[in-house]
């Protein structure tokens, strides 16, 4: 601390600190958070000399404390932060619109005013609202400036005031493909007289959210279908240390297959994970808690639920009630007080009560996966999300000899007895693939069975077939999913678990990572991702064969033939012969010839929509593997040490095919300007450290991620090279 800055204040803030983080300064203890997923301020003021200080930080990471992967440490930012004695609170801005059309919303903006001097202050407040482009950062023309006025603030407290303006003609915030991401920002000026002692810039967004019984969410008058996945917060090969490039990619690829939502399961996200759902147009249930009182392992938050839930529930809205794209608050998933009657419903009540006085504007939910319509949890809630049992749960033939709760589908007996409040299905699926690994036989009697060895599954190999058919034993395939959803069209809409795979919890084989993902670990999409896109993006002319055509040791099998396709008829040829053409039923939603014999060579299909043509795809039996192809997601990157450049190899034959069943080690070679980071293949029960430069490829593929050198923009070269196999090279700049 300088001279200049005595008599400042000094804030600590940790966007997350995995946990239990115990701050010292100068050897005295100045406090901490428990949660590792919650963002918080410690004021350092009072402990703080002219000179040099000491920030000491203590983590502790406890096992059994969450069901995933948590990661551990400071794995999201920290800031500094040098204020003016009297300043703008943490979160100390509230901005909400109303009143919004085509002409003018109205905005109404709370600022919390806090004074830690000695002495009164007398504060003049201004507030300008400015257009925003997130593309480039850039503040924009002033559109708006609500009235200035002025507090009194006493020594040691804190003064809220709410003004009103009006905005003409505003540029709505909205979901893609049909309404645009649009933000404002809005500056917040506190003037002591004629100087200004503290600027603080609040980003928002101008919409309306409607919550229909009967139709689903109304965005600004448009219903919007939720397309939504659930987002654990690590970001694969990378950890749970936030990247914000990586969370970028991880929000692209989920946009490629026509996604407009994302579920925060089960925790606080990294301040960026939001800011780039309001940039990119993500409609967000925000989400805190996985347990309450009840916890579900023995070191979770249940521990310190009884002193901590209000504090941490309280700063989460308070930190995200800004962020255009929160549709829902959600305090809990399938928490243990579902069932425990009108007690649980009693904690449910406390917390609901927290989220609206915290945020009036928003509803709030918690998932539920076994509460009944006729138990007092629900009744609590304002939006009603279920789990897995709005679809049903182990209530067709092929589950039917399961153990463990059965439930027919839930969505209508929900409906019928909450006439007035928007339901939704906050996890849906829990299918199960590992990325091009197909496993026989496939399944012929009905779209939907739980993985075992005779059923898509391999626990030897711990792979499960991409044929996409199968399922946790609770979940079900997308297939299923689609058809409670035609058959229930009130709902508003799904958060499919997941959309990525994640860290840990790997049902049903003990590895690294999960198989729930449309995507895989390294995001290279599964033969699913196509089933959604088929659904979620029904303009655009696409059409996928599975399984892969390489199959040496399958002449003269049977080898079922599936099309995803937003096409409603399809004919498939195999080596050139019709294998028939197929309306797509009703409630069916993949194209499926179950007797086709393999012989090496090629399948194609033609997809058709109302009598056209739509889309075509063609699949070749490939050769022996012959050399690499690597490509880069971006070959220019900033020289900052943080932005990334994702390379996918890929194994190809002499003619240039793509060889699907491909393992070949790969080794990554990075010179120059840049490092590699991580390595991975997608294959869950790969055990090779991350950060490794030699992987093998899984079905054909491998990925490498690289950063450039903090401040030393120039060439980087990556190299990808196998053993017999010609190598690939490709050059990045990283520019400043
Ligand atoms: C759900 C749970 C998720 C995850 C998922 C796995 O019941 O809410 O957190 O555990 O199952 O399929």
């Amino acid at each position: 601390m300088s001279h200049e800055d005595k008599g400042k204040n000094f804030y600590l803030e940790m966007d997350g600190a995995m946990s239990y983080p115990i701050v010292w300064v100068n050897g005295k203890i100045v406090g901490g958070w428990p949660y590792g997923y919650n963002s918080f301020q410690l004021d350092l003021t009072p402990y703080m000399n002219v000179g040099d200080n000491q920030v000491a930080i203590r983590l502790d990471n406890p096992n059994e404390s969450s069901r995933w992967y948590p990661g551990g440490g400071i794995y999201r930012d920290v800031w500094l932060i040098t204020v003016a004695s009297t300043h703008v609170g943490q979160w100390g801005t509230f901005i909400t619109s109303r009143d919004v059309s085509a002409r003018s919303a109205t905005l109404d903006l709370a600022v919390e005013v806090q004074n830690n001097g000695d002495t009164k202050s007398k504060i003049d407040v201004t507030t300008d609202v400015h257009e925003y482009d997130a593309k480039t950062g850039q503040i924009g023309a002033k559109v708006a400036a609500f009235p200035q006025y002025t507090v009194l603030v006493a020594a040691g407290k804190t003064a809220s005031h709410t003004t009103t303006t009006a905005v003409k003609k505003p540029l709505l915030w909205g979901p893609p493909p049909f309404q645009t991401p649009n933000l404002y920002m809005a500056v917040t000026k506190l003037h002591s007289g004629s100087q200004v002692i503290d600027t603080f810039e609040t980003r928002f967004g101008i919409r309306t959210f409607a919550y229909e019984p009967n139709k689903g969410l109304i965005v600004n008058g448009e219903h919007i279908p939720i397309r939504g996945t659930n987002q654990h917060h690590d970001i694969g090969a990378l950890g749970a240390a936030y990247n914000h490039r990586a969370q970028q990619r991880h929000l692209d690829i989920l946009q490629s297959f026509g996604s407009n939502a994302i579920r925060m399961s089960h925790n606080p996200p990294a301040p960026g994970l939001m800011d780039l759902a309001d940039e990119m147009g993500f409609l967000v249930m925000d989400e805190i808690f996985d347990c309450w009182v009840l916890g579900k392992t023995t070191n979770d938050f249940h521990l310190i639920f009884p002193d901590w839930h209000e504090p941490d529930l309280r700063a989460f809205i308070r930190r995200d009630r800004n962020h255009p794209s929160i549709f829902v608050w959600s305090v809990g998933n399938e928490v243990g007080e579902q069932q425990t009657g009108d007690d649980g419903a009693k904690v449910a009540q406390e917390l609901v009560d927290i989220a609206h006085d915290m945020d009036p504007t928003r509803p709030v939910t918690a998932s539920m996966n076994s509460a009944h319509p006729n138990q007092p949890f629900p009744v609590v809630m304002d939006v009603l999300s279920l789990n897995y049992q709005g679809q049903g749960i182990r209530d067709t033939p092929n589950y039917s000899q399961l153990g463990g709760i059965g439930t027919p589908p839930a969505y209508p007996a929900f409906h019928g007895n909450f006439s007035r409040k928007m339901l939704e299905s906050s996890e849906s699926a829990s299918a199960l693939s590992s990325r091009g690994t197909f496993i026989f036989p496939v399944l012929e009697q009905g779209d939907s069975a739980p993985v075992n060895d005779t059923s898509g599954g391999n626990s030897t190999t711990f792979q499960v077939s991409a044929y996409e058919l199968y399922s946790a034993d609770y979940g079900s395939s997308a297939d299923k999913e689609f058809r409670s959803l035609d058959q229930n069209p009130y709902v508003a809409g799904e958060f499919v678990w997941t959309g990525w795979d994640y860290l840990g919890e790997p049902t049903p084989y003990n590895v690294r990572s999960s198989y729930s993902g449309i995507v895989d670990l390294a995001g290279f999409p599964k033969e699913r991702f196509y089933i959604y896109q088929s659904r979620w993006q029904p303009d655009l002319r696409m059409a996928h064969i599975l399984p892969h055509w390489t199959w040496p040791d399958r002449a003269g099998k049977v080898t079922p033939v599936h099309v995803f396709s937003s096409g409603d008829e399809a004919e498939l040829f195999v080596n050139g012969k019709s294998q028939g053409r197929q309306t797509k039923e009703p409630l069916t939603y993949r194209f499926r010839w179950d007797k086709v014999v393999y012989h090496p060579g090629e399948l194609h299909v033609v997809t058709y929509k109302d009598g056209k043509v739509w889309a075509k795809d063609t699949v070749q039996t490939a050769g022996e593997p012959a050399r690499l192809r690597l490509t880069a997601d971006r070959s220019k990157i900033t020289a900052d040490g943080l932005d990334l450049s994702y390379l996918s190899v890929e194994v190809l034959d002499h003619q240039g095919r793509f060889v699907p069943q491909a393992t070949n080690a790969i080794t990554f070679s990075v010179s120059g300007a840049g490092q590699l980071v991580a390595t991975d293949n997608g294959d869950p029960s790969d055990y090779v450290s991350f950060p490794s430069p030699k992987r093998h490829a899984y079905s054909g593929r491998a990925l490498a991620i690289v950063k450039g050198e903090k401040g030393q923009p120039g060439k980087v070269v990556v190299e990808a090279s196998a053993d017999g196999l010609a190598s690939s090279k490709v050059t990045l700049h990283t520019i400043s």
